[in-house]
């Protein structure tokens, strides 16, 4: 039996952590993070994050192998391998502010380990983290001469929220790197061991630590780039009466292009996407390399830019003012089956609207709370439903601004009936069938296809 111990209980730690308990029976996993509030939720019937299978996956093994704790300390010095799964947002001040990676978080951690260890420790880097911070680690680990040895290894988490628990028990692959020494290498074997219960062998790959570290950003910038290209496409559809999901569709059957991630939307938001590419970014700019820099923001900037048309929309769809009016927001998540607000799209055009003085009614199925605290003061001025019906009552505009299921399965000429007319339809997802929309008796607008509209 071996101590596993994961810092950080948040959208990694916890999900990770509770597939590798149920999976590896006969080790101990412990979460731990400096935020008492979250442990107490992790530790109760309500947990502080919604996921699908979240639930069954941590009821199952919590109090049998897998625990949770504020005691950060004692459990660095009981532990054999350390999973450290701490936030590494973007920096918001000094040199690099507003690109770099703040890895204050991931070094007090990693200070922290090396205080309260006792015996050797596998440090596994779990954050998404700047290509060689595994280089600054050892050196903090190596500052005092404590006769103990310590390996850093690099396991990016390559869930996505919303399919978290799947993607862990069905893992495209598991991405382990390591230094290629003796103890490197019995240290990378330790964290293959451990996903080699569940995960075919061919599917763990193993490298050096730098192509691991460099692998997760470069994920992200490619996944977030195939949705920015195609709303970039979907801008000129809007143009030329191209339809982007035709468009989609045909390209997609390119083998060599492949149908995933074409949908044209809003744009993408989370926590990772923008924040990770910023980071490579500032990498690139780092080690001197402008046009690899420039070429990367950019796909930044297509997505800030697919917002703003979106919003231009509804202004002008509504006559160039919403002072005043009630508009019904679908979905603050940002993307469904996740409760995560960070970066959504929902929640700035939300702002923007605020901004243009619209009255602003937001429903969501499970990121109502989140969305509260992360509009701060702005809160105040939105009013928070849980019932799209309800939300929708009076109001001029509904944007359809996250793709839950839910929001395809309602009654819309209920709805159409309890609007202000002329009554207007934004889908920022493509989710809906735009054409029964128009009959019911909406205006309808849409990504990258020609609006609906009765004269
Ligand atoms: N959210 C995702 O979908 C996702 C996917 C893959 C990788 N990642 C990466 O994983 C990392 C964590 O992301 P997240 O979404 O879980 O963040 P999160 O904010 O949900 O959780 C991080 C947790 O770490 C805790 N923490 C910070 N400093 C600590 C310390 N010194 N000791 C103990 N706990 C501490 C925080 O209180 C917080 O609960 C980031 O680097 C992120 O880029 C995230």
């Amino acid at each position: 039996m071996a101590n596993l111990l994961c810092i950080g209980a948040g959208h990694v730690g916890g999900p990770t952590m509770a597939v590798l308990a149920q999976k590896c029976p006969e080790h101990r996993v412990i979460v731990v993070d400096i935020n008492p509030a979250k442990i107490a939720a992790w530790q109760s019937p309500r947990l502080p994050i919604y996921e699908p299978g979240l639930e069954e996956a941590v009821f199952s093994c919590r109090g049998k192998n897998l625990f949770f704790s504020s005691e950060v300390d004692k459990n660095i010095a009981e532990a054999d391998i350390i999973f450290v799964s701490v936030n590494t947002p973007t920096k918001t001040f000094g040199q690099g502010a507003g690109k770099a990676a703040d890895l204050q978080y991931w070094e007090k951690t990693a200070r922290q380990i090396l205080q309260h260890s006792r015996t050797p420790k596998i440090v596994v880097e779990k954050s998404t983290l700047p290509v060689r911070t595994a280089e600054a680690m050892e050196r903090i680990f190596h500052s005092q001469d404590r006769g103990l040895q310590f390996d850093v290894v690099s396991n990016p988490e390559f869930l996505a929220e919303g399919t978290a628990i799947r993607d862990m028990e069905a893992p495209d692959r598991v991405l382990i790197g390591a230094r290629d020494t003796p103890s490197g290498r019995k240290a990378m074997q330790a964290i293959v061991d451990l996903y080699a219960h569940w995960v075919p062998r061919e599917r763990i790959l193993t490298t050096n630590l730098w192509s691991s570290e460099l692998s997760k950003l470069v994920a992200n910038a490619f996944l977030a780039q195939r949705i920015s290209s195609i709303n970039s496409i979907s801008a000129l559809c809007e143009k030329t009466e191209a339809d982007i999901q035709e468009i989609a569709h045909a390209i997609g059957m390119d083998s060599r292009i492949g149908p995933r991630f074409l949908n044209a939307s809003i744009g993408f938001g989370g926590s990772c996407f923008k924040k990770d590419i910023l980071n490579l970014v500032y990498l690139c700019e780092y080690y001197h390399l402008p046009e690899v820099a420039e070429y990367w923001e950019q796909v930044v900037r297509m997505n800030e830019y697919q917002q703003a048309r979106f919003l231009s929309r509804i202004l002008s769809s509504l006559f160039n003012t919403v002072a005043g009016k009630r508009i019904a927001l679908f979905g603050a998540a940002f993307k469904a089956n996740t409760s995560d607000t960070r970066e959504s799209p929902a929640l700035h055009v939300c702002r923007a609207l605020l901004e243009e003085r619209a009255d602003v009614v937001l429903t969501d199925p499970h990121a109502l709370d989140n969305a509260r605290v992360d509009l701060g003061e702005e809160a105040r001025r939105v009013t928070f439903e849980p019932d799209p019906y309800r939300a929708a009552v009076n109001a001029h505009a509904i944007a359809l601004l996250t793709e839950w299921t839910l929001f395809s399965e309602l009654d819309y000429e209920n709805i159409y009936r309890s609007m202000a007319k002329p009554a207007f339809f934004f889908d920022g997802r493509n989710i809906l069938d735009h054409r029964k929309l128009f009959q019911i008796g909406f205006n309808v607008h849409s990504i990258g296809k020609p609006s609906l509209l009765h004269t």
